[in-house]
């Protein structure tokens, strides 16, 4: 009873879902990804329609919070320009991804809110306008060695943390402590604007690397793409 709700809306951006429409009381965004867009700046924003709140927000912010500067929201303003153009690209990019990554052997699990066994995909069908978002997870059927050795061999790929770029970047999470309970082989794909069958060649060319079985490539003999 009395509880505020606040909501982390930093990868659906408003763009995709609007939580305070749906009930919240807060919503909460790092704009160094999405909004920002090309991992150029540090920014956060919070967003609340409780008229009681602000004050305590705004004393926040001032008393203890780190105050923006001119270059950040610069920068901030300028990303929130071409959000809806990023965003539906790297969307689209995504649910392609997500489709085609799902078949692969070496892949035992694609999670993606826009496929349609995800366990919430009727929630997020009903939550989200205009698509499910870039930000996609696959678990490998491999130990963690061989999931960072497929990190390492992306070309295209970046293996870094972070998310919501302009450029497309992964990582193997459990890396990092406090997510050692995740499974070994499980990577999160930050979504950029590249094209997207360059993108799919690139994983395919650094699981072949590492050694997970790419059924494309084995069934023509045609090597990895050099370089
Ligand atoms: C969903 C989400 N919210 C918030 C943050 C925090 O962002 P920042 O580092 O800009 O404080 C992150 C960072 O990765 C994030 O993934």
């Amino acid at each position: 009873m009395g509880a505020i709700t606040v909501v982390d809306n930093t990868f659906a951006t408003p763009l995709l879902v609007q939580p305070l429409r749906l009930g919240a009381d807060v919503v909460v965004h790092s704009v160094s990804k999405y909004i920002g867009g090309h991992s150029d700046l540090m920014l956060g924003a919070v967003v609340t329609k409780v008229s009681d709140l602000l004050p305590k927000l705004r004393y926040y912010r001032a008393n203890v919070g780190a105050i923006p500067g001119q270059i950040e929201t610069w920068l901030a303003l300028r990303g929130l320009r071409t959000l809806d153009v990023r965003l539906r690209r790297q969307t689209e990019t995504a649910a392609l991804l997500a489709e085609r990554l799902r078949t692969y052997p070496g892949v035992v699990r694609v999670h993606y809110p826009g496929l349609a066994d995800h366990p919430q995909h009727d929630l997020a069908a009903r939550q989200m306008r205009g698509g499910f978002g870039a930000m996609i997870s696959i678990e490998l059927d491999c130990d963690a060695a061989t999931a960072e050795r497929v990190c390492a061999a992306t070309r295209i790929w970046t293996n870094a943390t972070s998310l919501g770029s302009v450029e497309s970047l992964l990582e193997r999470r459990a890396r990092w402590t406090g997510e050692e309970y995740l499974p070994a082989g499980l990577l999160r794909l930050s979504v950029g604007v590249e094209d997207a069958e360059d993108l799919l060649q690139d994983l395919f060319q650094a699981l072949h690397q590492a050694g997970l079985t790419v059924p494309e490539l084995s069934r023509t003999g045609a090597p990895p793409p050099a370089g």
